[in-house]
């Protein structure tokens, strides 16, 4: 993790005004806490000043210390310690934090950290050419269940793979972060089990997932409006015409965990809908893809994880012939 000091004094600017929205709102604020205790609103005020500004300046840190009566250095130490605060300009569309500790490390927090280093910088905490995009490497960000995961704003994307994280960096790229709904990006409701419930089966509610929580006070940017999420549409009837054609249990069924993407429990839920051979899932058409998709909740992921190609590589040639077309071992 990088050293979290304040940006040169080069691009810091002279002084720092809360807009009159929110210099309204912060006064509400620093009312919320006891008389003596103003200073507990450091946090908030500081964020605020975030998304107003973009990143914590030196001369926003002076301010709201001057307005909470506490001393600069009380302030810096809040700044510099949570990485959740911006010491330096960053990307203007995206920053993204990928969670480097341990957990996350030993589920492929470098791989992800590769694909910042390709699509946006090779050094972290430096913006593209276009100056939209940053990353960094920050320390454990409490969803070590779902590793490994990047937090980007205020939202995290967990259960993350290389391919997902390109697909997400690539959207915010494009101005539509908020196609991409935050929280675990596999078959998972929240830190619960991939592929569903494993106990309780006897319960007969199903938990929804709901909505993403609305972020706190303004965001810094209007969300675009959202297409409705596959997510959230109703899940496929077995007997949909489009329900890809089962086939009987082989004598030797295909190693379907080879293909990046399915766990024991997703493979396990596939061979009950009778899927259990590469060249299957090779063959699915759009219709079959979209009705797998939803099925399984998958907002995407099928198309956006290469199904296809790599199934179609290990039904050719095995992992001989996915080396060759991936340029690594299948998982
Ligand atoms: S180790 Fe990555 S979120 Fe905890």
């Amino acid at each position: 993790m990088s050293v979290r000091r304040l940006a040169d004094e080069s691009v810091q600017p002279a002084s720092f005004a809360f807009s009159k929205e929110n210099a309204t709102w912060a006064k509400a604020t620093i009312k919320k806490y006891p008389k003596g205790r103003e200073q507990s609103a450091v946090i908030p005020l500081m964020m605020r000043a975030q998304e107003q500004e973009g990143w914590v300046t030196r001369a926003a840190i002076e301010t709201i210390a001057d307005m909470l009566g506490m001393p600069y250095i009380r302030a810096l130490e809040v700044a510099t310690f949570y990485t959740q605060f911006m010491l330096k300009p960053v990307g203007t569309r995206a920053h993204v934090q990928v969670c480097g500790t341990t957990p996350c490390m030993l589920r492929g927090s470098e791989a992800l950290m590769d694909v910042c280093k390709r699509k946006i910088n090779k050094n972290p905490l430096e913006t593209n050419e276009s100056g939209t995009l940053s990353w960094e490497e920050v320390e454990c960000q409490g969803a070590c269940v779902n590793a490994p995961m990047v937090v980007i704003f205020k939202d995290t994307y967990e259960d993350l793979s290389p391919t997902q994280l390109e697909y997400i960096i690539d959207r915010f790229e494009a101005g539509k972060g908020s196609d991409v709904t935050p929280g675990p990006q596999i078959d998972r409701i929240y830190s619960a089990p991939e592929g569903g419930l494993t106990t309780l089966l006897e319960e007969t509610a199903k938990p929804k997932r709901p909505a993403a929580p609305k972020t706190v006070d303004t965001p810094v940017k209007k969300a675009a409006p959202t297409a409705p999420k596959p997510a959230e549409t109703e899940k496929p009837s077995l007997e949909d015409k489009n329900r890809p054609a089962a086939v009987a249990k082989p004598e030797q069924p295909d190693d379907l965990k080879l293909i990046s993407g399915v766990g024991p429990k997703l493979e396990a839920t596939l061979n009950e809908l009778g899927i259990y051979t590469y060249e299957q899932i090779a063959k699915w058409t759009k219709k079959e893809i979209d009705w797998v998709d939803g099925y399984l909740k998958f907002r995407g992921r099928i198309e956006r994880d290469e199904w296809l190609k790599q199934a179609k590589a290990l039904a050719k040639g095995g992992e001989a012939e996915y080396i060759k077309v991936f340029g690594k071992k299948p998982r």
